[in-house]
């Protein structure tokens, strides 16, 4: 008998659910979309699994099998699916901007869980370290669930993206494994951020929740606090890694998280307009909680308050807004402005990046529990 992906045990168990699925169904541009990569669209990422594999837990051991404990416990188990609680969802009444923003919006949520899941489920295979295996094998898991359930909300629409394929044609980008900490410790808390704030937001005017999904962030948004979490203990492990030389690249990751967020976010004005949501309180929200969880593990913030941090996102998102315009255009004309609005990005970006970062002393204990 087949099981949902929600109720899987393992990740492999939950990837077999969809591919199952997708054999029923599959849609090529949803593929495509997610195939994509840009500096705004989600990526997959590759590591050096072998120094992964090597880091011992033994300084944190204490809060690591805490947090092992409670991720094996499972608590999410059989939410990531619809239920009675999923409204029927009017998508060929919706309103045709809305709909493509919404779908957009779900294809690249889709792609970045499974972007997830494709790397956990890496390092849980390559590796030969209980600990580090064990954690990979929970995350990936999660991140199938989250995945799945994203595609089952796309069928609907009739669009899904083709996960199995993906896994085998969608570019790979390297990081180093302190690389990958950084940019995925920040991606789960920001990921964190973002969903408890839209749930919250909807908590208190249901009139704007336009489609039955948002209803499972709360959970949701759990699994990816825990992913932090296991991130956050895994740096704690080597005090180099948020000294030194080091804290530049945590500042650099800090801005391009906050940054490529606020760009992508404002390219969906539609689906901000539904939600009833201003894209940028919704930002400075979402920077303002994730650089309170942040402050855990990373010895600096970036000081989003600071004069030039808001007019700087702003820089940046019109240049990446007149770049993708020129993209779609032929000519010289437009081939001038590709290159003046890539040159407006990257001054942008610098300005962003350079704008100086608040500093504070790390508490002893890293772990936190969700509390927004
Ligand atoms: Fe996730
Ligand atoms: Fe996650």
């Amino acid at each position: 008998m087949n099981v949902h992906s929600a109720d899987a045990l393992t990740v492999e168990e939950a990837l077999a659910t969809q591919e199952a699925a997708q054999e029923k169904f599959d849609s090529e541009a949803a593929t495509q979309v997610a195939m994509q990569d840009t500096l705004l669209t989600p990526r997959f990422y590759t590591t050096d699994f072998d120094e992964l594999d090597a880091v011992d837990v033994t300084p944190v051991r204490e809060d690591w099998d805490k947090l092992i404990a409670q991720m094996q416990s499972d608590p999410n188990r059989g939410h990531f699916k619809k239920n009675e609680n999923w409204d029927h969802v009017d998508w060929d009444g919706m309103e045709p901007q809305l709909k493509k923003e919404f779908l957009d919006f779900l294809i690249s949520s889709c792609t970045a869980e499974f972007s997830g899941c494709v790397l956990y489920k890496e390092m849980k295979r390559r590796g030969s370290n209980a600990d580090i295996t064990q954690l990979f094998q929970l995350m990936a898991r999660d991140e199938a669930r989250h995945a799945g359930f994203i595609n089952d909300a796309l069928r609907e629409a009739g669009v899904a993206v083709n996960l199995g394929f993906l896994t085998q044609k969608k570019k790979y980008t390297y990081f180093r494994p302190k690389f990958i900490y950084y940019a995925t410790y920040l991606s789960e808390k920001i990921g964190y951020a973002r969903y408890i704030t839209i749930f919250r937001h909807l908590e208190a005017h249901p009139e704007h929740r336009f489609h039955p999904i948002f209803k499972w962030f709360e959970e949701w948004c759990n699994d990816e606090f825990s992913h932090g979490e296991a991130f956050a203990l895994l740096m704690k492990t080597d005090p180099k890694l948020t000294s030194g030389i080091n804290v530049l690249w945590i500042k650099f990751f800090l801005t391009a998280v906050y940054s490529t967020m606020y760009v992508r976010d404002h390219q969906r004005p539609a689906f901000h307009k539904a939600l009833g949501v201003d894209p940028d309180w919704y930002a400075h929200e979402v920077f303002t909680k994730t650089s309170k969880l942040s402050e855990q593990i990373f010895p600096i913030t970036l000081d989003i308050d600071h004069p030039r941090w808001q007019r700087g996102l702003v820089r940046l998102q019109k240049a990446n807004a007149d770049l993708a315009r020129a993209k779609t255009e032929t000519g010289i004309g437009a081939a001038l402005t590709r290159l003046t609005s890539q040159a407006r990005a990257a001054a942008a970006f610098v300005s962003l990046f350079t704008i100086p970062a608040k500093t504070h002393r790390v508490p002893a204990t890293t772990r936190l529990e969700p509390a927004y």
